[in-house]
């Protein structure tokens, strides 16, 4: 984050959009147009859960998605990243094993480190979380529970088939623990076609089934809400508010009150369908700068939407070396280490194309290539 704040440097690290990118007018004409009352609310505690009318604006939102709220239930949490944290609280007893997709979200892995879980990374293809190996190790391990972000995942930018998405639904079922859908990346889909392959976990099974969705707004609105959401089964999410009782009383109420009118005034659609290509455009320039600039021994994703590519260099290659050079030539991105349960990895790198403007994109890019070929 504080690369990505330095003009000077280009940065493909934190997996933020790009200023541009942020509704800013969308934002300062809701705030300008709330009357008394509503400032009032915006500037009051609220319960625990979310304040109401997002709650139900939200429930619109995730019913027009095709996800019954039939026994399930919803807490708007400060982004994702509390939702997880709140599920490790509730799930975790030290050194419990829990199951993750490796390479995994860095924000994920902490918190379940945090909280004394023994992690267990099951690689992935390019369907997923594999499924043979999921199966294997929830029979040896019986963990209480499973992580995965199936939607163009941070770090590989992989979107999960809907047939491993039904069979990892079928296995959670079958060993009675619980899975943790998070789900950030949903919308950000470049092509309609894939569309249909980012359906929620939660439309694979009933509602009493330990499958928690975790959603937010920062990558379709913007990070500073600090606003997410969790859905999941009613025994399991009254849980998860008492433990949010004790951490921060209430999400912010200002920005919930800002996210209500965001989704229904009907803004969100219109603004997602503009990042969408938005997104699009810069994951082809770096697509485009990688085909023309890495060396023939460097492979990588090429993702259907979202933010990431993940790079692999040869094994025998260290990102942490790529690293310090490029930042010397003010590039920077994220070493594949940091997504491992285990540290390793070491010879991937992620990048980002939220952030940096097209025209930035390339020369990024090439200074990245350069730090590589000079290891290789
Ligand atoms: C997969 C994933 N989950 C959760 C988060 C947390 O986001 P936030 O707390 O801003 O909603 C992120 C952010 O990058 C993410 O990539």
């Amino acid at each position: 984050m504080a690369l990505a704040a330095d003009p000077s440097v280009i940065s493909f690290a934190g997996g933020m959009p790009n200023p541009e990118l942020l509704p800013t007018d969308l934002i300062a004409r809701i705030v300008a147009d709330m009357d008394r009352s509503t400032l009032q609310n915006a500037l009051q505690y609220g319960p625990t859960p979310g304040y109401p009318p997002l709650i139900e604006a939200l429930s619109h939102y995730l019913t027009e998605k095709g996800i019954s709220l039939k026994n399930r239930s919803i807490i708007i949490t400060q982004g994702g990243q509390q939702a997880l944290d709140i599920l490790a609280r509730v799930f975790i007893d030290p050194d419990a094993p829990l199951l993750t997709e490796t390479p995994a979200f860095i924000g994920a892995l902490a918190t379940f480190k945090a909280h004394g879980a023994a992690l267990t990374g099951i690689p992935m293809d390019e369907e997923g979380m594999k499924e043979d190996l999921l199966a294997q190790n929830l029979s040896l391990l019986e963990p209480s529970l499973v992580y995965c972000n199936p939607c163009f995942q941070n770090p590989s930018g992989v979107l999960y088939s809907l047939r491993r998405k039904k069979r990892i639904a079928s296995l959670i079922t079958r060993y009675d623990c619980c899975l943790i859908e998070d789900d950030p990346y949903n919308e950000l889909w470049f092509a309609e076609e894939d569309h249909p392959h980012t359906a929620s976990m939660l439309q694979q099974v009933d509602g009493d089934a330990a499958i928690c969705h975790v959603g937010s707004f920062s990558k379709i609105i913007g990070p500073g809400l600090r606003l997410g959401w969790l859905v999941g089964p009613e025994r399991i999410i009254e849980k998860c508010s008492l433990a949010k009782q004790s951490m921060d009383a209430c999400s912010s109420s200002l920005t919930q009150v800002c996210a209500h009118h965001f989704l229904e005034k009907g803004l969100l659609q219109e603004h997602v369908t503009s990042l969408r290509s938005a997104y699009a455009a810069r994951a082809r320039t770096m697509q485009g700068a990688l085909c023309a600039s890495m060396p023939e021994e460097v492979t990588w994703t090429r993702p259907r939407g979202g933010f990431y590519i993940w790079l692999t260099m040869p094994p025998r290659m260290d990102a942490s070396k790529v690293f310090a050079y490029a930042v010397e030539k003010k590039c920077a991105f994220v070493i594949g280490s940091a997504f491992d349960p285990h540290g390793q990895n070491n010879h991937c790198i992620r990048l980002s194309f939220s952030h940096t403007p097209p025209e930035k994109i390339e020369k990024g890019v090439y200074i990245l290539a350069d730090a590589i070929r000079s290891f290789l």
